[in-house]
């Protein structure tokens, strides 16, 4: 062991103390240090045309963090593939999911094949090389956590799951099952969450990723609801008509205050951030479908989502 007990070798260890007077430095998102995670959207433009690529939905110069980022945890990528041809990808992460937004194919992944094809959700731990092959023109909606990895310098060395897959028609099965449930019991969510028998920690679909399926039915209304992850919203079919309200504050009686709206496209992202109450709304005549994919497996386990809806009455409740 060496002991730098002299002046000149000591200068490393302290030359990058600082000392803060706690209010300069309790609030860096309040204070304006860093930035707030901010609203963003991404067209489907981004996916419909040109070569076979990873596109990036990076705001990381906005969220001020090594990129690519949609929020300090997390990437979300569109993945365009042409028919015949096939894409390789090595993301340093212990989760990636990937919803198929159209197409057919199957994926590479440690010495698996893996085979998808439109309304297929894959998802996959850490590995080496993923590889996927499209049959016809295909494109995703993949999101992995590389950027919370990114942060804390580590590489993902141990597989905390086994590849899943969650099929069209079982997810469907899945989702007519509760809806069926909420017609029956006047529930204005109807919704199923991807789970994986091996994560009961969080109950989710992986230990650091959250993933839903949803409905949001015509001339539906979903009372605002907030939590600590960030959602990175897919839009699936939806006519015009279909909106989110968002903002920071509601007022007694539960409605958003100053509410920021964002209106639904099919096939295109959006950021809701953390900590923001949302509320869903279907004005067309009919049905929208949308895939909210989140960073709450890491929360639930941190015992931070804190999430609390708005009741009938106005007030608010946990679930
Ligand atoms: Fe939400």
């Amino acid at each position: 062991m060496t002991t730098l007990n002299k002046p000149s070798k000591l200068k490393s260890l302290i030359e990058n103390c600082l000392y803060y007077e706690y209010t300069k430095a309790a609030d860096p998102v309040g204070s304006g240090a860093i930035s707030k995670i901010p609203f963003a959207e991404f067209g489907r433009e981004l996916h419909e045309t040109g070569k076979t690529r990873i596109i990036a939905l990076d705001i990381s110069e906005r969220l001020g963090c090594e990129g690519p980022a949609t929020s300090p945890a997390l990437c979300a990528n569109f993945v365009r593939i042409l028919a015949g041809e096939a894409l390789s990808a090595n993301f340093n992460a212990t989760s990636q999911l990937f919803y198929v937004m159209h197409g057919n194919g199957r994926t590479a992944f440690d010495g698996m094949d893996i085979p998808w094809k439109t309304g297929d959700f894959v998802v996959l731990p850490m590995g080496e090389e993923t590889r996927h092959f499209a049959g016809t023109d295909s494109a995703f909606y993949l999101v992995h956590d590389e950027p919370l990895l990114r942060y804390l310098g580590v590489k993902a060395n141990f597989s905390r799951f086994k590849p899943t897959l969650y099929t069209s028609e079982d997810s469907l099965r899945e989702l007519d099952k509760v809806r069926i449930e909420a017609d029956a019991v006047n529930r204005n969510r109807i919704s199923v969450l991807l789970a994986n028998k091996k994560l009961d920690q969080t109950l989710t679909v992986t230990h650091t990723l959250w993933a839903m399926l949803g409905v949001l039915p015509k001339d539906a209304v979903q009372l605002p609801h907030r939590h600590q992850s960030v959602a990175l919203d897919l839009i699936l079919d939806c006519d015009p008509g279909c909106y989110t309200l968002v903002g920071t504050r509601i007022t007694a009686k539960g409605e958003i205050i100053n509410a920021t709206r964002v209106d639904w496209k099919p096939y295109s992202v959006f950021i809701t951030p953390p900590g923001y109450w949302h509320a869903h709304y279907n004005e067309s005549s009919s049905d929208a479908h949308l895939i909210p994919l989140q960073d709450a497996g890491l929360q639930t386990y941190l015992r931070t989502l804190d999430i609390k809806f708005v009741l009938p009455n106005g007030e608010t409740s946990a679930p």
